[in-house]
């Protein structure tokens, strides 16, 4: 028997898989001249069973550790509380360390990773009349960085199973006023980069990567962040390297990179001159500070979190109920910021997804989804629409057909099917815990036909 040579544990979880499957088909499945019968994992807790899952806790987050708490001490008592305080502080020693980590030459960290994407739009020149596209499925700080400067921000539809901006749709939407595209990695795994850099260079047009959930994922060689002209990334407490709110831009070119420190530093470039407008996005040093101290066993936590992924992808290779999310050719790791699937409920007895992660949760597992709309679906279109700054920079026609063509079918769908896990904290335990969200995901599923009743 081929599968003589597993742990109890996965043997009785990989023959649960299979049994599912079996099951589907009404069979009772046979590995080589062993058959086995399907275990049975009892009622479900939500109608009144004993969960997958109880008195374990998942890993908590964000990180902290006693050497970031003291490093916090020494902040306070340092009383270098702000980076212009110190041309040696915490906030570039952070930045160093942070461009050395993602392979840039050059790095400036921000208050928070919509205030990187602003800066880099406004950095890159641009404002009203110009248009940038980017995804619908997404954080509004992605939006916000581009409203902000008063540019038009055009959604592209997205993949229906990466989740990842379709570049077949950006090239249907650039037009004469384009002037950069904004790819968001969604989940912290890769888009297909190689289509949106070809694209871009094209139609000769800037790419400002949102890879404010990215941190660390690598394409065909390349950190991501560090494949467009700029990358940004967030470090909002549920992100995979936190600091509670704070951002940071990575970049090659001295010139964009010195245009980016003087834009979020109020306009007032590194020899202290005023040379330009700008808002005030700096990090502050208690933030460098909790980032700093925690770099030591990012990658460790990063490979953990890419190995558990895999495995949990392995584990559902099989099983057609939930579909994780495609990863393009060339994907060498990702972030997994969020571990994302397809619900598919034709697999579920067609019950509708909130019952299956009301049972889930129930056993202890928490999926979720991921936001109520797109946000081509939210009402900001209307407010912008409305205001003198578009009326006045962008025509009549462009307004009406703008409205028109804020549609993106795949990303509703997506929206509506997506279960969720956020896997900043998760996805560093153990195999076990693993093993927790496979055995409640096919104990729901054996359960299927009792879902209408929750
Ligand atoms: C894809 C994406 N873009 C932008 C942002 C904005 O970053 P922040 O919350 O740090 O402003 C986030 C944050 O969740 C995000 O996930």
């Amino acid at each position: 028997m081929k599968k003589k040579d597993f742990t109890r544990r996965r043997f009785i979880a990989t023959v649960s898989a299979g049994s599912v499957a079996a099951v589907a088909a009404n069979a009772i499945p046979s590995f080589g001249n062993v058959t086995i019968i399907p275990q049975s994992k009892g009622m479900l807790a939500i109608l009144g069973g004993s969960p997958v899952r109880k008195n374990r806790e998942w890993p908590q987050w964000p990180y902290v550790d006693e050497k970031m708490v003291e490093a916090i001490s020494r902040t306070t008592r340092s009383r270098i509380w702000c980076r212009i305080q110190s041309e040696n502080g915490t906030v570039q020693a952070f930045e160093k360390e942070f461009a050395k980590l993602m392979d840039a030459r050059l790095s400036v960290c921000t208050g928070s990773g919509t205030q990187a994407l602003s800066t880099c739009v406004e950095a890159l020149g641009f404002g009203p009349g110009d248009e940038i596209i980017t995804s619908p499925l997404t954080d509004p700080g992605t939006l916000s960085s581009i409203l902000t400067s008063r540019v038009l921000p055009v959604l592209a539809d997205i993949d229906r199973d990466s989740f990842q901006i379709d570049p077949d749709d950006v090239e249907r939407r650039i037009n004469e006023n384009t002037k950069a595209i904004m790819p968001v990695q969604i989940g912290g795994q890769p888009c297909n980069m190689d289509r949106i850099m070809s694209i871009a260079k094209k139609h000769n047009l800037k790419v400002i990567e949102d890879a404010a959930q990215a941190h660390l994922a690598v394409y065909k060689g390349k950190k991501v962040g560090n494949i467009g002209d700029l990358g940004c990334f967030s470090f909002q407490a549920s992100k995979t390297i936190a600091c509670g709110e704070g951002g940071a831009i990575i970049g090659n070119d001295e010139q964009l990179m010195d245009k980016c420190f003087t834009v979020q530093n109020h306009g007032t470039n590194k020899k202290g001159r005023t040379v330009l407008g700008g808002p005030k996005y700096r990090m502050n040093e208690f933030e460098a500070t909790i980032l700093l101290s925690q770099l030591d066993g990012v990658k460790e936590r990063f490979d953990t979190r890419n190995r558990n992924a895999a495995y949990l992808n392995s584990r559902l290779s099989d099983f057609p109920g939930l579909v994780p999310q495609k990863l393009y050719e060339g994907t060498e790791s990702g972030s997994y910021y969020l571990y994302m699937t397809t619900y598919k409920k034709e697999h579920f007895n067609d019950a509708p997804r909130d019952k299956f992660l009301k049972a889930l949760a129930a056993e202890g597992v928490s999926l979720s989804t991921y936001l109520p709309n797109g946000l081509h679906k939210e009402p900001w279109p209307d407010h912008i629409l409305s205001l003198r700054e578009y009326q006045k920079m962008y025509s009549q026609a462009r307004l009406k057909n703008y409205r028109e063509e804020l549609t993106c079918p795949n990303c509703d769908r997506v929206i509506d099917d997506i279960a969720m896990i956020w896997a900043s904290g998760p996805l560093i335990g153990s195999t076990e815990d693993m093993d927790d969200i496979i055995d409640a995901i096919m104990k729901v599923h054996e359960n299927r036909d009792q879902l209408n009743k929750i």
